[in-house]
């Protein structure tokens, strides 16, 4: 569904993404993991054409990137960072213009209110669809932006940390939805720089330091049993004994991480 060749993107002397080669496949709940600062939104932009790679090949839905953005992008729904909204107008209107600018001519503009009704109750915000945005809490903003990404009905979702500024209800929410619409098909891209998160929510794992893609994994090989047994204690005594018991042995070398010992 998406594969980088060795995507590279720098801004001056920062490497923000560095030779990264990511492969998400068809029916894919992919979590990309990574701490502040890491590259995650970017590698998003780069996805979506919306920066171009200092070097490296992107490919989405068979699709080269920049060159056939305009294909590819009304199958694609994607919400990133803070989503932007005109404040003065309501959400269902924002999200009118949104699909209007759109492509699909007749037959989207037929069944558009449909679907924007339909967006709205997804993501728990039928009630308030007719108010000004600026009106809008943060979490409310971010449903928003969520129902945007959702409005076109898209095959692959890309969303950049889609769970800030909700609150917990807002996060088993937005976790049932993801889940739903990747049992109807859907392939879910989402970066967040939560461990738990990831780890509720996704089948695959890539992880993000310093630009670099350093794991890429199914997410039950990586909890598959490794047979290595680490014990952390600030007890050297006790991490002695510790791994005595485990290996059955007399005499052993203290665990690795006993501070007492390093
Ligand atoms: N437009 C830009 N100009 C210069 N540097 C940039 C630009 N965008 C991103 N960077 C740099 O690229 C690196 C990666 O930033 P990016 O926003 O992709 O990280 P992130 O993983 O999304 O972080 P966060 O979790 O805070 O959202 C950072 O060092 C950032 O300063
Ligand atoms: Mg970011």
């Amino acid at each position: 569904m998406i594969t980088t060749r060795a995507l590279t993107k720098r801004y001056g002397a920062v490497c923000a993404v560095q030779s990264v080669d990511l492969d998400v496949r068809e029916g894919d709940r992919y979590g990309l993991l990574g701490p502040n600062g890491s590259g995650k939104t970017t590698l998003v932009r780069l996805l979506l054409g919306l920066v171009f790679a200092t070097s490296g090949e992107i490919e989405v839905m068979g699709q080269r990137i920049p060159r056939h953005v305009r294909e590819v992008l009304p199958q694609v729904g994607a919400l990133i960072e803070e989503p932007a909204a005109y404040p003065h107008l309501s959400g269902r209107v924002n999200l009118s213009l949104l699909d209007a600018a759109g492509p699909g001519g007749r037959a989207a503009r037929r069944s558009r209110r449909k679907r924007i009704d339909e967006a709205l109750e997804q993501v728990g915000l039928a009630g308030v669809g007719r108010r000004p945005v600026k009106a809008y809490s943060l979490g409310m903003r971010q449903r928003l932006g969520l129902a945007a990404a959702l409005i076109r009905r898209p095959r692959l979702l890309i969303l950049d940390e889609p769970g800030n500024g909700l609150d917990p209800r807002g996060i088993r929410d937005l976790r049932e939805l993801i889940i739903g619409l990747n049992e109807t098909g859907v392939t879910v891209l989402l970066s967040s720089h939560l461990l738990a998160e990831v780890e509720q929510l996704c089948t695959r794992v890539g992880v993000l330091d310093a630009g670099r893609l350093v794991l890429q994994d199914d997410l039950a090989s990586l909890r598959a049993p490794t047979g290595r047994i680490l014990v952390d204690t600030p007890d050297a005594d006790q991490g002695w004994r510790a791994r005595r018991r485990l290996r059955g042995r007399r005499r052993a070398a203290p665990s690795p991480r006993c501070p007492a010992h390093r």
